[in-house]
C-alpha cells in the first residue's frame, strides 16, 4: 500500500480510497493490483505473460504501445548515475506508468504550494500524466521492480525544470525499508 503525504500541512493518507481520490484531484491514477500472478523471482517474460490482461487493458486506456519490466537492485551497475537522472524535478512528453512488483520508492509531485509525495510499494499502480512536474527516488533498500508502459520509448526522457525544488525535500521512506523510529518506538509512523 502506498503512503501519500503533504508535508507542508503535515498530512498523511495511507488508505486506498483516500489516496486514490487525492491523487485523482491531481490528475494521477492510483490503483491496487493483485500480486499473486507470479512468483517473486519470476523472469521478466513470465511477468509480462502473467499480467498480459492488465498490460493490454492499460495499453487501451492510455494508447501505450509497449510494456517492459524494469528491475533495479543495489548491485545494478551505475545505479547512482541512473537514480540521479530522475531525482531532480522533471517532466516527460508521455505518461509515466508503473505497476510496482517489488521494492519501494517515492514520487514527489510539485503543487501550487509545496509538494505531494507518494511512497509506492508492491501492488501499487500509478499513472502520471505527461507534463506533470515530478521526481523519483528509491527507498533505502535501493530496490524496485516494476512493469512500465510506453507510448514511445524515445519520448520517455526527463525534461528538467531546473527549479531546484527537489533539494528542499528529504526522500524519507516509512515503509518496510525504513528501520528508524518506528522500530525503536513500536509505533506506526
Ligand atoms: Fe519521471
Amino acid at each position: 500500500m502506498a503512503v501519500l503525504r503533504f508535508p507542508e500541512v503535515n498530512r498523511t493518507i495511507d488508505n486506498e480510497s483516500g489516496i486514490r481520490s487525492e491523487l485523482a484531484a491531481l490528475g494521477i491514477d492510483y490503483e491496487r493490483w493483485t500480486l499473486d500472478r507470479v512468483a517473486t523471482n519470476a523472469s521478466a517474460d513470465a511477468v509480462l505473460v502473467a499480467y498480459s490482461m492488465e498490460i493490454d487493458e492499460m495499453k487501451r486506456r492510455g494508447g501505450y504501445v509497449t510494456a517492459d519490466v524494469i528491475d533495479v537492485k543495489p548491485e545494478t551497475p551505475n545505479l547512482d548515475a541512473m537514480l540521479a537522472k530522475f531525482d531532480k524535478e522533471h517532466t516527460h512528453s508521455e505518461d509515466e506508468v508503473r505497476f510496482i512488483l517489488a521494492g519501494r520508492g517515492i514520487f514527489f509531485f510539485a503543487l501550487e504550494n509545496g509538494v505531494a509525495s507518494v511512497e509506492v510499494g508492491p501492488g501499487d499502480m500509478l499513472r502520471v500524466p505527461r507534463g506533470t512536474r515530478h521526481w523519483f527516488t528509491l527507498c533505502e533498500d535501493r530496490r524496485i521492480r516494476a512493469i512500465r508502459w510506453f507510448q514511445d520509448t524515445s519520448g520517455w526522457t526527463p525534461n528538467y525544470t531546473g527549479s531546484g525544488i527537489d533539494t528542499h525535500y528529504q526522500p524519507l521512506c516509512f515503509g518496510p525499508a525504513y528501520l528508524g523510529p518506528r522500530v525503536a518506538s513500536g509505533l506506526r509512523v
